[in-house]
């Protein structure tokens, strides 16, 4: 069974487009800050890019989507196909398990970026441990060294007590990756932590105990990292991260 897609997903995802229409919008405004230097995209957990705005993909010469799901590829020639025709973007979309799979689909794309979508928070449902699950964040995260690439994931999720008031309030929050050091290289970024993730913690109006999707150390120190509040339900909510890595970003100490 896909823990983390398939025509439930679909369902929830097309029901509940109004409702997730500000995380949408937080979305689209982290994406079109991202300024790609690779003409060519690959999209790893595209789904039907219930979340993704196709004005950001038109921007592409190539976008080629993987998804484990045999629905997402369909739905997203049907959601992004139109949009992409016009702009004359190539748009290929596959069935596969491109994470397990990650070497040989970056052979083949040598020039790509990637886009992990809403995937990586993910992670910790399919592995049958949470050492196991660790361990493969680590392994993407090395193999992506010298790759031009992004993550959208959640970072943590749980119950809320106000949904519909929280969500009319929610702000984008920027901060910087400060962890996962590695290297003895020099950090060039000189982006301040922004000092208000604790503000944005209790803007969320969490309530009890609250899950840990193990991507804390998914961006290599430097990378600038934005908070987006995702009410997936009336009272659950994710605390989504989102992050851009240049081709030329290393790993460095904190
Ligand atoms: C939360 S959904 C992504 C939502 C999507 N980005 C959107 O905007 O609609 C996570 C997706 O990751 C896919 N997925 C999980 N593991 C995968 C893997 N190893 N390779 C490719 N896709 C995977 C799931 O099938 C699911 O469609």
């Amino acid at each position: 069974m896909n823990r983390s897609g398939g025509l439930l997903w679909h369902a929830r995802a097309w029901r509940r487009q109004g409702a997730w229409r500000g995380t949408c919008n937080h979305i689209r405004q982290w994406l079109e800050q991202t300024q790609p230097n690779s003409r060519e995209l690959v999209i790893i957990g595209a789904s039907a890019g219930w979340m993704m705005p196709s004005p950001w993909l038109q921007g592409f010469e190539k976008v080629t989507t993987l998804d484990i799901d045999r629905w997402a590829a369909p739905l997203f020639r049907w959601r992004h196909g139109p949009a992409l025709k016009r702009s004359g973007t190539q748009l290929r979309c596959d069935t596969g398990d491109a994470i397990g799979d990650l070497p040989s689909l970056l052979a083949a794309h040598p020039d790509a970026a990637v886009l992990f979508d809403n995937v990586l928070g993910q992670l910790r449902f399919m592995h049958s441990s949470l050492d196991e699950t660790v361990s493969c964040l680590d392994m993407i995260k090395r193999r992506m060294v010298g790759r031009e690439w992004g993550s959208l994931h959640d970072a943590y999720s749980g119950a809320v007590r106000r949904a519909g008031r929280a969500r009319e309030k929610m702000v984008m929050l920027q901060s910087l990756q400060v962890d996962g050091a590695v290297s003895t290289q020099p950090c060039e970024a000189d982006l301040p932590i922004e000092p208000g993730l604790t503000a944005f913690a209790i803007q969320l109006e969490a309530e009890g105990e609250w899950l840990d999707h193990l991507t804390s150390q998914v961006f290599p120190a430097g990378t600038t990292v934005q908070h987006i509040a995702w009410h997936y339900s009336r009272h659950y909510c994710h605390w989504l991260q989102a992050g851009w890595v240049s081709s030329k970003q290393r790993f460095c100490r904190k």
